[in-house]
């Protein structure tokens, strides 16, 4: 082999060796154990807050054998040893323990760990910690660990920064002598992180001298602040505030030489005795200063205006004096928190020059004099606190009109008054939601008509007259927290509050005593109703329906007199009904339907002569018929439905019982005996045909009942105009169905259905003109299907099932449309539909032949005068026709087309109806 080939060898060898070490070391077999190990030892939890991370996302989800582990988010490992030497677990949603057995601790070459923000489910910090040789940073911050930090951890001499902090709910420890010792044996520390860690011991003499970073806030320390902190020559950030048992002083001489400290929290360190040192003037990288509650007198020192750094500057609860620098508001551009409140400056507020400032506090000073106009310059201001001073003059609401970032605005109990005398069309920014005007002269709200979020509004002692404006309360009810209005000149406040169908929770809130109508239903209120809400004495509508309110009805609301309409229906209110009402009574409406309540519908109600609907429908209620009901005169929609009522149904035969009465629900109760044969006796509303009821009634509030027709639950809105109805159903009547039935022609819904009732159906029956579903199934009825119901042209339910019925089924009109469901279960009904032989049976009727039948009705001769108004015909043309008409005669023609939606829905039904019948008899024959 010559010596080029040999080189050449040689170079190649060189060349493999070199590449091979540059592709990164893949994972090492032991080390992905133990990672994938540690991954199952945890649950995935919820997403923690974590504000300052990158991102916030379960990292170990994405750890699997088939990617090499060095790829593993948050994992790093060493290049040449494929050793794992930084872990990155912050803000993982880690749940779960970490023991001394943990796989973590075969991870020997760590030199960086990070399992902050995760949840320790407040386990014990591990000894096994103490055994990572190599680390220089560690950080367990804010992981819900909780009891004594190992004293083991001193062993790990190597660490740069250490970071143990916590929230004050958890109970981490550290022994004062370990706290001591590991400040002496970790001299490498550059960072040290323990707040809120409970130390409880005085601050050791000797520290690191690298330290940049010193948080021993809320630990419990004691004792006096060891002067060598201040002279720490590297340090940027000192917090030890919240240690109220340490005393300290400023050193006199200059400190902190080379000017690294950038954050200084010292609040709530006793500093008494202390005035500001000059020597702050030498901190020039200064960014945050702390200092509130220190006990600090005296002015503020002419070197801070050296502080050209300084963002926030927190000097609030000491005792400063003396007037407020203007070099504040003009040599320190950066500046953005004042925050000087509760001190004793005095003087005026010099004009701002620089406009950085976005949160100003001199709550409780003595400032004095105008405001300065230059606020307006402030664009970025969010925060501005001036309450509490003693400034003067009028202030017109436009100076904060280019505020357009303003979150909180207090200028309470000044000698200010406040005016809008520019009336300028400024708007609130949709931001600010803490408005305190108290003591300012305020007259009048309108200027703060535009202010849509305000969850906190103070205008108490001012000069506001007359009523609170209504536009206030939809603008406030649903963002507001608190309001004081009090120290007023109000005569009235508000009449009408609306909040149906939101998404409001929580308890029932009161509004103001003079509410007139209250409406809050459909919202997901829970909790019992607070008898404060008879403080609105003077309620007239009271609208609580669908929510989730539970407990009794307080019994006061019957004390309100002036109370007309009460709707609490749908909720889950249980006891009593109210008594009371003796007072006097002028209710119209009282809807508790679907509720839990109990006991006997009390005869107190007989007071309430006024009473129009009263639902009671699906509740618990006990007791027999209350008869004495019939006495209200004026009683249209009666529904007991659904209840314990029993007993047998009697009338006396005192004239008029009932007499506006058209809707009656007694289904599913346990009412016995004969059908009340007496009561249907009156009922004088129900033997006429009445069109005027046609009309739809207006109004703010419309009584709906819920009825079962036509086999649905239908909730019939605008009652008063449209329905008359009897139910029986499903109650334990017997006997006969009295004749007298038959004059109550108005019925458009009879249900007798499910009792035990006998004999047979009288064929006065066939009176019902306008009935549109009749149901007497379940019961023991025999003979014959009266031929006089061929003329109840209207019928389209109608069930006749599960009684001894015999006989031919009626032909003719709409009998042709019935099936068999209508009949089954009469073992002796023959004909169409049933399909046994019944003489000719073969189909009469036809679709047109319907058609004919109704030709005459009521309906198309409306229809005829419409179009021959010279509109020409059709119905679709006829529609809009009338569309068209109804703006000039709107009852005629309302009524009209209310009759012909009636038609063509029943029509179009019908025509289904035989189409599919005719359909299936086709494929029989
Ligand atoms: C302090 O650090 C040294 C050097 O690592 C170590 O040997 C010693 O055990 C430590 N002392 C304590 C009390 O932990
Ligand atoms: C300001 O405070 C200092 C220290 O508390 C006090 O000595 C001084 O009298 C005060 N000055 C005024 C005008 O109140
Ligand atoms: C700070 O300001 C004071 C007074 O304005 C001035 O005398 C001093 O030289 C400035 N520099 C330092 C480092 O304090
Ligand atoms: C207000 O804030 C914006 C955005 O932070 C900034 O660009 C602007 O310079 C600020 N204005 C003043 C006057 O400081
Ligand atoms: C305020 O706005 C209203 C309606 O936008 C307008 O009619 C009125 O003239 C404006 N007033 C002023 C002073 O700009
Ligand atoms: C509302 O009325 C009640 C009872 O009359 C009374 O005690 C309460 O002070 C009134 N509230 C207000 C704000 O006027
Ligand atoms: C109703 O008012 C009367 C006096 O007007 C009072 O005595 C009674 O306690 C009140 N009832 C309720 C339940 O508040």
């Amino acid at each position: 082999m010559g010596y080029t080939q040999f080189s050449f060898l040689l170079f190649l060898c060189f060349c493999l060796v070199s590449f091979s070490s540059s592709i990164p070391h893949p994972c090492r077999k032991d080390q992905s154990i133990s990672l994938l190990k540690f991954k199952q030892t945890f649950t995935i939890g919820h997403p923690t807050y974590c504000p300052y991370q990158s991102s916030t996302y379960p990292k170990t989800s994405s750890w699997n054998v088939s990617r090499d582990c060095c790829s593993w988010d948050g994992v790093t490992c060493d290049e040449m040893t494929g050793h794992v030497i930084e872990l990155d677990l912050s803000c993982s949603q880690l749940v779960g323990n970490i023991d001394s057995n943990s796989s973590l601790f075969q991870l020997s070459h760590l030199q960086r760990l990070d399992l902050s923000k995760n949840n320790f489910s407040n386990s014990h910090i591990s000894p096994e910690f103490g055994r990572f040789s190599s680390l220089t940073h560690l950080n367990l911050s804010e992981s819900s660990f909780s009891g004594q930090i190992p004293f083991e951890i001193s062993h790990i001499s190597r660490l740069q920064s250490l970071r143990f902090s916590t929230s004050y709910a958890t109970n981490l420890r550290l022994a004062a002598h370990d706290f001591k010792l590991l400040l002496q044996n970790l001299t490498q520390l550059t960072e040290l992180d323990l707040s809120y860690v409970n130390i409880s011991s005085t601050i050791p003499l000797n520290f690191s001298s690298h330290l940049t970073t010193l948080k021993l806030g809320g630990t419990g320390l004691y004792g006096i602040i060891p002067e060598s902190i201040f002279h720490l020559p590297n340090l940027e950030t000192l917090d030890l505030s919240e240690n109220d048992q340490l005393n300290g002083y400023f050193p006199n001489t200059k400190w902190n030489s080379s000017a690294s400290l950038v954050e200084i929290y010292l609040n709530e360190v006793n500093l008494s005795g202390n005035l500001l040192p000059e020597t702050l003037g030498y901190l020039t990288s200064l960014y945050f200063l702390s200092l509130s509650n220190c006990s600090l007198g005296g002015p503020i020192p002419e070197s801070l205006s050296n502080l050209t750094s300084l963002v926030s500057l927190d000097l609030t609860s000491n005792a400063l004096n003396g007037t407020i620098p203007s070099w504040m508001f003009s040599h320190l551009p950066l500046l953005r928190n004042l925050i000087l409140s509760d001190n004793h400056f005095s003087g005026r507020l010099e004009d701002f020059k620089s406009n950085s400032l976005r949160w100003i506090d001199l709550r409780n000073n003595h400032l004095q004099g105008h405001l300065p106009n230059s606020i307006q310059n402030l664009v970025n201001l969010t925060v501005l606190y001036l309450s509490f001073n003693n400034f003067s003059g009028h202030v017109d609401v436009s100076l904060f009109s280019d505020l357009k970032q303003l979150w909180v605005l207090d200028l309470s109990y000044n000698s200010i008054s406040l005016t809008n005398e520019n009336k300028v069309n400024f708007t609130w920014p949709e931001t600010l939601f803490l408005l305190r005007f108290a003591a300012c002269e305020v007259k009048e709200l309108e200027f703060l008509r535009s202010a849509k979020q305000l969850q906190e509004l103070d205008i108490s002692n001012n000069k506001i007259q007359g009523r609170i404006p209504d536009w206030a309360w939809s603008n406030w009810m649903f963002s507001l927290f608190t309001l004081n209005i009090s120290h007023n000149m109000l005569t009235s406040v508000v009449s009408t509050i609306d909040l149906r169908s939101n998404l409001l929770q929580g308890s029932l809130p009161i509004p103001p005593n003079s509410t007139s109508y209250f409406f809050i239903s459909q919202n997901n209120l829970s909790g019992e109703i607070p008898s404060s809400i008879c403080n609105l004495a003077s309620l007239i509508m009271l609208d609580l329906s669908r929510n989730n309110l539970s407990g009794e009805i307080p019994q006061c609301l019957g004390n309100i007199t002036g109370l007309e309409v009460l709707d609490m229906r749908h909720n889950n209110l249980s006891g009593n009904l109210p008594r009371a009402f003796s007072n006097g009574c002028s209710l119209t409406s009282l809807n508790l339907h679907g509720n839990k309540l109990e006991g006997k519908i009390p005869r107190s109600w007989a007071h309430c002569k006024e009473l129009q609907v009263l639902d009671l429908g699906d509740n618990h209620l006990i007791g027999t018929f209350p008869m004495w009901l019939g006495t209200l005169p004026k009683l249209q929609v009666l529904s007991l439905r659904s209840n314990e009522l029993h007993g047998s149904i009697r009338t006396s035969t005192v004239e008029n019982m009932f007499p506006n009465l058209r809707m009656l629900d007694l289904s599913s109760n346990a009412f016995t005996e004969n059908l009340p044969k007496s009561l249907f006796q009156h009922l004088k509303a129900m033997r006429t045909i009445d069109p005027s009821k046609m009309e739809p009634s207006d109004g703010y509030y419309q009584d709906t009942v819920a009825v079962v027709t036509k086999g649905l639950e239908l909730e019939v809105v605008r009652i008063l105009s449209l329905y008359t109805t009897v139910d029986l159903s499903n109650n334990k009547f017997g006997g006969y169905i009295p004749r007298i039935m038959g004059d109550l022609v108005a019925l458009r819904m009879l249900n007798l259905s499910h009792n035990g009732l006998e004999g047979h159906i009288p064929p006065s029956l066939g009176n019902l003109s306008v009935v549109e579903s009749l149901d007497l199934s379940g019961n023991h009825l025999v003979g014959e299907i009266p031929v006089q119901f061929s003329s109840l042209t209207y019928l389209e339910v109608f069930n006749l099932s599960h009684n001894h019925l015999e006989g031919c089924i009626p032909q003719g009109n709409q009998f042709a449309t019935f099936e068999n469901s209508s009949y089954e279960g009469n073992d002796g009904l023959r004909g169409f539909p049933v399909s046994k032989g019944c003489g000719d049976d073969h189909v009469s009727n036809t679709v047109s032949g319907l058609d004919d039948q109704e030709g005459d009705s009521e309906f198309l001769n409306d229809f005829r005068k419409a179009a021959l108004m010279g509109y020409g015909s059709g119905l679709c043309i006829g529609l809009s026709i009338i569309y068209m008409v109804s703006t000039r005669n709107p009852i005629w023609l309302a009524r009209i087309l209310l009759k012909l939606e009636h038609k063509i829905i029943t029509r179009r039904k019908k025509k289904q109806r035989l189409l599919r019948n005719n359909k299936r008899r086709n494929n029989l024959l």
